[in-house]
């Protein structure tokens, strides 16, 4: 199972791209502010947009689409969840060991001893945070624009795609790689492909199956129909 910011969508998560709008803050598009030029020339701004970002997801809770995925879980006998989302929501309904391609948005790491810390847990006056452990600067510990993905979850996601019979790929355009390039793998390897998304996207083409509609509606459909 891939995701993206279309399954938060139902949770009041502002999704990325999707309905003709792409995400601007401040004038600037986010590739622009989510990005590792950004973390160099301008840390607070990037704390600014981030701060932002979590005071919209403190306001946000699961929706019917993650609490499915967190029941698949135990309902397969092997599993695994790839996401794209920062939002913690996925863990929120209970899914256990996400793969957190892109990090996460409630966590803080050490740009100078690489220390991760929950940002629940620091004060949120004090930016950018400073380590507990060496006193050095911290950024968020997410993916931006320009940056490798995390290495160890990557080759993870990289390896069960390889050995996938059943890919759901739900809410993401599809267009963020190497994210993107997943489903492709899970095909390479002989995967049926399954697409949920109100929309086309580029890899619709490739999928076996393609359900129109919102995630939250279908899964829970799929679930009830013991599909
Ligand atoms: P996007 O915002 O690019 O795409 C969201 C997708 O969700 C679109 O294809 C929508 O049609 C679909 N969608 C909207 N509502 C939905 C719903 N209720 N149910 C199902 N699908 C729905 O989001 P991502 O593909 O996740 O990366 O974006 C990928 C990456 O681009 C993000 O992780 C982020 C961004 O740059 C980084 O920040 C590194």
């Amino acid at each position: 199972m891939l995701t993206g910011a279309g399954v938060s969508a139902e949770s009041g998560v502002p999704t990325f791209r999707g309905g003709g709008r792409t995400a601007v803050w401040k004038g600037m598009p986010f590739e622009v502010i989510s990005s590792a030029g950004m973390v160099r020339s301008n840390l607070p701004e990037v704390w600014e947009w981030f701060d932002y970002r979590r005071g919209v997801l403190s306001t946000c809770r699961p929706n019917p689409a993650h609490e499915t995925i967190a029941r698949w879980q135990d309902r397969f006998d092997s599993f695994t969840l790839a996401t794209q989302n920062i939002d913690g929501l996925h863990a929120a309904a209970g899914s256990r060991e996400v793969l957190e391609l892109h990090g996460n948005a409630w966590r803080a790491r050490c740009l100078k001893c690489g220390g991760r810390e929950e940002l629940r847990e620091k004060p949120s006056d004090v930016r950018p945070p400073v380590c507990v452990a060496c006193g050095g600067q911290m950024r968020p510990d997410v993916v931006l624009f320009g940056e490798m993905l995390p290495e160890r979850v990557w080759i993870s996601a990289a390896e069960r795609a390889a050995r996938c019979d059943l890919c759901f790929v739900v809410g993401t355009s599809a267009i963020v790689y190497p994210a993107a390039g997943l489903p492709y793998a899970a095909a390479e390897a002989g995967a049926f492909l399954v697409e949920i998304n109100p929309e086309p996207t580029p890899l619709s083409e490739a999928c076996d199956a393609t359900l129109r509609g919102a995630a939250g509606e279908i899964l829970p459909l799929l679930d009830e129909e013991g599909a």
